[in-house]
């Protein structure tokens, strides 16, 4: 969104419609496909998914191999989110499977929790972006309804945002990733945590003792949850 309409739309009192279908697309028949967020949100896990698979509403769509959807317990109670699938995902169809998902797999049983169980793993964007690169803001409100949907399906107890991409866009702010972690957030009353992304602690391998805490942090949040 653009920062006029941004600040027009605070002038007005309203908070900024995501899911506004630009005026210019709606009359051409050619216009992309757009997610409809109203149907969505009343989809069940297995129209979700073949919607998501299907989805031609950004460019990503061009460029993608396949959707990545996600993966894991549907009914789980932690909930992963990363930003978009890299290359393997896109080749594989499933997210976190290159070096980072081997250091989130890792982090993950740190704490004696497994993808297969008690855990789901998606993204803010569903497809690659090209030479990955950060969705930017068309894709990621295009693509927002499906995570949505799933979060309210899954209905998580804690949702864990990876990095500033996810921690951004789940929150609707644009705080660094060091001033959100270590405080207890929510997304849609559901309490949310921030940690770095494992691609980044790949990087930068000192901070990996910070996302430690963040793990035990997350832990006894989990462990306080009724
Ligand atoms: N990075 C992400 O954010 N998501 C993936 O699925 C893989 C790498
Ligand atoms: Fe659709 Fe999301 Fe893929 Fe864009 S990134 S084409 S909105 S599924």
């Amino acid at each position: 969104m653009n920062m006029r309409r941004k600040i027009i739309l605070k002038e007005l009192g309203l908070t900024p419609l995501w899911h506004f279908k630009p005026a210019a697309s709606v009359e051409t028949s050619e216009a992309k496909q757009f997610v409809q967020p109203a149907a969505v949100q009343q989809m069940d896990w297995e129209q979700l998914s073949a919607e998501v698979t299907n989805c031609t509403a950004c460019p990503l769509s061009q460029t993608r191999t396949q959707t990545v959807f996600g993966v894991g317990d549907n009914q789980a109670e932690w909930l992963y989110v990363g930003e978009g699938p890299g290359a393997r995902e896109d080749a594989l169809g499933e997210p976190f499977v290159g070096p980072a998902g081997k250091l989130l797999d890792n982090m993950l049983a740190a704490i004696g929790l497994n993808r297969e169980k008690q855990v789901y793993i998606t993204n803010i964007v569903k497809c690659r972006p090209p030479n990955n690169r950060n969705p930017n803001n068309d894709e990621t409100q295009q693509c927002e309804p499906y995570l949505a949907r799933q979060i309210a399906l899954i209905k998580p107890k804690l949702i864990i945002a990876l990095g500033k991409v996810a921690a951004q866009n789940l929150l609707g702010r644009d705080d660094s990733i060091a001033s959100l972690r270590g405080t207890r957030h929510e997304y849609a009353g559901i309490p949310l945590i921030v940690t770095y992304h494992p691609a980044y602690l790949l990087r930068a391998l000192p901070e990996k003792a910070k996302a430690w805490e963040d793990l035990c942090f997350a832990k006894e949040i989990m462990q306080s949850l009724p």
